[in-house]
Formats: structure tokens, sequence, C-alpha cells
């Protein structure tokens, strides 16, 4: 069954939880999607997980296009989300159709995904406006890393919490479709969820979010740095790689790879013609 923004509204009326994760090529959506995953997220994480960078700040508008587009080839029933990446939506509502258009166009996104609460909330409700449809981010948004001085949970006392509860109504009235909870407090991503009546995508916000998002490098060990508490491993996908390249750099340089078994033949009349 397709994966669509009602079967995501649906989902929360029903009480099923919801899978995502992110991808970032062809081949990996392809396989997340042939698992059933309910979403697939190209999130600016790419900048961290796939290109290198030490946050996301250096993510621009034609990486995501183009790691989207890649994506979306392999997506067939999942909802496919992409990442407004830092700067492309901040500056003006203007800026913030204009990109959602074109992650939308030529990305293949089915909805894009933004930070923030109360102070994007015009932009929310303008591409919403626009026919496209909006998933929003709050708590830790990791595009405001160096005005929150760092990666940290967020909404642990009164006024903190009593914000993040205001920034999720501010961005479901504003329009959007769901709203990822990074790094909230059990409780608190509890109440925001039965406070709204679009689903909650958590990651690091515990377990009664509607949903749930993973890093693929950080649930398959893929992803050397830094392992944050929510993650569970499923597999060690960067153990079992890591043994492979190794075997195969043995075998090659003692000359077993590659076997008879992986050569062609000719017939033995042309190439003695050679010599
Ligand atoms: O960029 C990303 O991968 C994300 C998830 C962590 C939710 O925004």
């Amino acid at each position: 069954m397709k994966n669509t923004v009602l079967t995501f509204r649906q989902a929360k009326r029903n009480k099923e939880k919801l899978a995502m994760l992110t991808a970032y090529d062809y081949s990996m959506a392809k396989l997340m999607d042939q698992a059933g995953i309910n979403g697939i997220l190209v999130g600016d994480s790419l900048g961290m997980v796939m290109l290198g960078y030490q946050d996301t700040l250096r993510v621009t508008m034609q990486d995501m296009i183009h790691h989207s587009k890649a994506a979306s080839r392999g997506v067939e029933s999942a909802l496919l989300v992409t990442d407004m990446p830092f700067m492309s939506y901040q500056t003006s509502v203007y800026d913030a159709v204009v990109n959602a258009g074109i992650l939308v166009r030529e990305g293949r996104a089915h909805a894009v995904k933004l930070e923030g609460g109360e102070e994007v909330a015009p932009q929310i409700r303008a591409i919403v406006q626009a026919s496209i449809p909006v998933m929003g981010h709050i708590g830790l948004t990791p595009q405001s890393v160096n005005a929150f001085g760092g990666y940290k949970v967020q909404g642990r006392d009164e006024e903190a919490a009593r914000k993040l509860l205001h920034a999720a109504k501010a961005v479901e009235e504003a329009g959007a479709f769901a709203v990822v909870l990074e790094c909230v407090p059990e409780k608190l991503a509890e109440l925001i969820t039965k406070s709204l009546s679009i689903p909650t995508i958590g990651i690091g916000a515990g377990r009664e979010c509607d949903g749930q998002v993973l890093v693929y490098q950080d649930m398959l060990a893929l992803f050397s740095g830094f392992t944050p508490k929510f993650v569970k491993r499923y597999a060690d996908a960067g153990g079992m790689m890591r043994e492979a390249f190794a075997a195969y750099k043995d075998e090659v340089g003692r000359g077993i790879f590659p076997g008879p078994e992986h050569a062609f033949t000719m017939d033995d009349g042309v190439i003695e013609k050679l010599y």
C-alpha cells in the first residue's frame, strides 16, 4: 500500500505506529521500501553521515536535490520526505516556498521537513498553501546547534517544556501533517503526542510518540562517530563490511580472488594466434 500524508493521519487515528528511516540513495531507499518502511527521510544528516561534515550547516540545496532524486528512484510505497537545508527557508517565506518547490520538482520529494516552531509557522503555512505537505521538527533541531551550544536534550525544565508544547501546537496550526520530536524527555513527548491531532515522529523522544525515525547508519553501526543513547543497533553491518573488505584485500593479496569461476573464457585457437 502506498504511504501518503493521509496514511500518516489515519495511522494516528488508528493508533498504528509509523516507522521511518533516513536514506540518501537509490539502493538503500529501495531496501527500506521493500521492507515496508512507511516514510523515508532524506535528512540533512547526510552532511554528517555521507559527506563527513561536523554538522548539518554546510549542506546545500544542491546536496539535498542530488540525494533526494537518487532516493526517490528506489521508492514505490514509502512517503519520501526531504529536509530543507540550513538557510533555505529561514531567510523568508518566499525563499521557503521556492525551495520547497524545487525539492518536490527536482528532488521528487512527496513532502518537505523544516526545523523550528512558531518562528517558522508563516513558512509552513505558505508551503502548505502551495500544496506541498510539510513535516515539522522541534526539540533538538541540529540546524540551531550553535544557538543551543551543542547537541543537548531539550525541554527538561518547565519553561523549556512549555515552549516546546507551544512550538508543537504552532507547527500543527500552521498545517504540518506530522512533526518530528528530537531529543525530548519521554513524558513531555507523551504530552505533546496527546495534545496534537497530527502524528509525532520521535527520535530520542521515547516510546509514546506515534512513530519513530532513525538515521540508518546509526541503527546498522555504519557510522563510527558518536552513537547517541537513543539509538538501537539492529545489525553490526559496519563490522561485517569491515571484515568483508579485509577478507577481499587478503584474498587479492594472496592471489585467491579472482578464481577461475570469476573469469571469462575464449577459444584457445584465438589466443594462440596472438602469441
Ligand atoms: O536529518 C535528519 O536525519 C533528521 C532526523 C534526525 C530526524 O532530521
